[in-house]
Order: C-alpha cells, then sequence, then structure tokens
C-alpha cells in the first residue's frame, strides 16, 4: 500500500498553511503539484544546461538536444506508443487539439463533413472543432450523456455517418470524473472507418495509458496535470495520420530546406514542433513519469479509489448535497453543489478554511448548463491526498451549511 505521508515529502508545496490553516489542496483536476525531482530538474537545466534544443554544436546544445529526445522516448514508453516520431512536444492540450483542427482539417474536411464530439467534452475538445467546422462549412454533432453521467453509447453508431471525418472525446470528465470506455468507442468509429481523438488531459494521471491497445489515432495531454511542468503537452498520432498532415505552424525547426520560392519540410516529428519548444519542460515532463513509475501505477489508482470511495460516501451524509456524475466507473473527482448554496460560496468558505476547490463551469459549459444550473463545486484528488483532508473537507461542507443554509 502506498505510504501517503512519505509521498507527501516530495510535494514540498503541500506542507504550508492557508490563512493560518493547513493547506488542504482538493484542485488537481485544475493542476496538480511537482515532485521535488522535477524541480531540481528544472532548476539543474536552467543552472547548469541550458542551450538551445535541435540549434547548435557546442556542448549546452548537444545535452539539451540529448536530454530532450530522451525525454520525447521515457513519454512514448509512458503511453505505449509504437514510435518515438509519434511523440509531439506541444504547450499542452488546448494546443495538442488546436493542432488536430487545423492539420488534419485542413487536409481531411471539406464542406458538409461532420465531426463528432461527446455532450461531456471541456471546451477546448469543442471549440477547435466548432472553429474548424465555421472554416470549412463542417457540421458538429453530439454523442448525448446520460442522467448517471456516461456516454449515451447504443446512439453512436446513429449519429456516425458516411460524412463523418473524425471523433473526439475525453478520456475522463473534468466534471462528471466518469471514465469512458474509450476502447470500445474506438472499436464502434473504426467499424466506420472514422479516426478518434482521445483526449486524456484528464485521463492519464489516473488511468494506465496504452494507445495502441486503445487504438485510437491520436491521444493528448497537458504536463501539469499530471505533476510535470505548466506550458508542455504532448499530441500522440498514428504515423499514418502525422506523415500525412501538413504543418500547422511555420518557422523554426520544422523545415529541411528554405527558399524564397519553396520550403520542404522536416520528418517527424520535427515537422510539428516550430519555433523554440518547451525543452525544459519536456525533460521536466520526462522526470514527472518516472516519478509516478517509480511510485508505482498501481499503488496510485488504489489510492486514488480509495480516496474517490470515502470521500464520496463522507459527502454524501452532508445534509442537501447532491453529486453530479454517478458512473461506476469514476475517476477522483467528486462535482457537487449543497442545496441551492451558490457554488462560488461555498467555493469562498471552503478557501478561508485552507480548502482549495474549484468553482464554476469548470470549462464545460454545455455539459453544466444540461443540468439546469451554472455550476458545481469540484473536489478533484491526487495520490498525495489522504483521508483526513477527506475529512476537513466535510467538516468544512458542514460549516457551510451551518452558516448559508
Ligand atoms: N481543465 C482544467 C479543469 O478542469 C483547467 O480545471
Amino acid at each position: 500500500m502506498l505510504n501517503v505521508y512519505k509521498i507527501r515529502e516530495d510535494f514540498p508545496i503541500l506542507d504550508q498553511q492557508v490563512y493560518g490553516k493547513p493547506l488542504v489542496y482538493l484542485d488537481n483536476g485544475a493542476t496538480t503539484q511537482k515532485p521535488l525531482v522535477v524541480l531540481e530538474t528544472i532548476d539543474k537545466l536552467y543552472n547548469r544546461e541550458n542551450g538551445n534544443v535541435h540549434r547548435g554544436v557546442h556542448h549546452l546544445s548537444t545535452i539539451t538536444t540529448e536530454n530532450y529526445e530522451a525525454a520525447r522516448d521515457t513519454i512514448r514508453k509512458y503511453i505505449h506508443a509504437a514510435h518515438t516520431h509519434e511523440v509531439i512536444f506541444t504547450h499542452g492540450t488546448t494546443s495538442s487539439i488546436n493542432a488536430v483542427a487545423f492539420s488534419f482539417g485542413e487536409k481531411y474536411v471539406h464542406a458538409g463533413d461532420e465531426i463528432i464530439v461527446s455532450g461531456m467534452e471541456h471546451h477546448a475538445n469543442i471549440v477547435p472543432w466548432q472553429m474548424l467546422c465555421e472554416r470549412k462549412e463542417a457540421r458538429l454533432k453530439v454523442l448525448p450523456v446520460d442522467e448517471t453521467g456516461d456516454l449515451m453509447l447504443d446512439k453512436l453508431e446513429d449519429l456516425i455517418s458516411d460524412k463523418t471525418r473524425l471523433l473526439a472525446v475525453t478520456q475522463v470528465s473534468n466534471v462528471l470524473g466518469t471514465i469512458n470506455p474509450v476502447k470500445e468507442i474506438v472499436e464502434i468509429a473504426h467499424a466506420h472507418d472514422v479516426p478518434v481523438l482521445v483526449d486524456g488531459a484528464q485521463g492519464i494521471q489516473h488511468e494506465k495509458t496504452d494507445v495502441r491497445d486503445i487504438d485510437c489515432d491520436f491521444y493528448v495531454f497537458s504536463g501539469h496535470k499530471i505533476y510535470g511542468p505548466t506550458g508542455v503537452g504532448v499530441l500522440y498520432g498514428k504515423e499514418k495520420w502525422l506523415n500525412e498532415m501538413p504543418p500547422y505552424q511555420g518557422g523554426g525547426d520544422m523545415i529541411k530546406k528554405v527558399t524564397f520560392e519553396k520550403t520542404l519540410y522536416e520528418d517527424l516529428p520535427l515537422k510539428f514542433e516550430a519555433g523554440t519548444m518547451n525543452y525544459i519542460g519536456a525533460i521536466g515532463l520526462a522526470r514527472a513519469l518516472e516519478y509516478l513509475q517509480k511510485t508505482g501505477l498501481d499503488q496510485i489508482i488504489a489510492w486514488e479509489k480509495a480516496l474517490l470511495d470515502y470521500a464520496t460516501e463522507k459527502l454524501k451524509k452532508i445534509p442537501g448535497l447532491h453529486i453530479y456524475g454517478n458512473s461506476k466507473q469514476k475517476a477522483s473527482i467528486i462535482s457537487f453543489l449543497i442545496g441551492d448554496i451558490h457554488h462560488y460560496d461555498t467555493g469562498m468558505i471552503l478557501d478561508k478554511l485552507g480548502i482549495a476547490v474549484r468553482t464554476g463551469h469548470h470549462c464545460a459549459e454545455p455539459l453544466v448548463e444540461s443540468y439546469g444550473i451554472t455550476g458545481t463545486v469540484r473536489a478533484s484528488f491526487a495520490f498525495y491526498n489522504t483521508k483526513e483532508e477527506v475529512d476537513v473537507l466535510y467538516n468544512g461542507l458542514m460549516k457551510v451549511v451551518e452558516m448559508l443554509s
């Protein structure tokens, strides 16, 4: 069993007081805290080893380039991609999805075509597709969500047509916590020759992820949500697509040869990495993934499940508390409201007690509004959270009830 108290020693930020109360950080869906090994790596890179990647013959540039390419391979292994050149560095999930929407969209989407997203998507997996549809006069279709918070998979076959060019779906809902059966979704889509993009922003930190087992065509995630630095993310794509897709940004290292008449583009993965990349972020992300593997993914998943079960049972005891998202397959995310108390008021009181949660529509406005509400309070747990912290949340919420009911 994971020793959570020992783990917490690796995350210095957790050991502090907010308004004179011990910090209880339950906003891991928004961003996760960083282990010492990541902080020390970033510190060492900027202090001792900083040279621009792929751009110099000198010592510092060479070490950075080696570390950067080694990081790419660490990520390949972590997600079980077949080839290192299928791992493209980006600025995060949003930029990865925009890259696919622009590049894939440019090549394969035409007037009258259709893109499918699910009803539980985050804005980053809606808006880029809407923008593409506007550019190309294509149509966005939506796979609905049922009362429990599961996707209505029985409606998927009907939604797919011979005009469907791509399906984009989240691995885990950032609001409901639902873990979607992405492998099954890919199977259905592939039976109709429809490629699938899986948004792993809220999934990869809670699940073991094997892109070849899922068989998705694209998989995207952010560094900062999996204990790595901000400003770096990953776009995994199957080689067959990435080779065919045009670059979506020009400049920097994505060229083989430039003349004023014509430019020849680099091969994968550099074709999609224009400009100076966040190479220090990429190396930091690799250290974070190694840290998780060393800690043990099975143990992490088991502890988060134990926290979810414990927190769900405790929160259900709060008078008037309603949980949004009750799928049998859930990651450690709980969205809720207490009676008609505004989510913002609950969040403000919790904050004064040292408890960090997210409030609002969580950048998933269509989903949240489908419940006839403007937002929820969301507690999202990481493997460094403790049951004692769940108790602090419970006591805080009882105080909210006492003050505002
Ligand atoms: N997408 C992030 C969240 O759910 C920011 O909080």
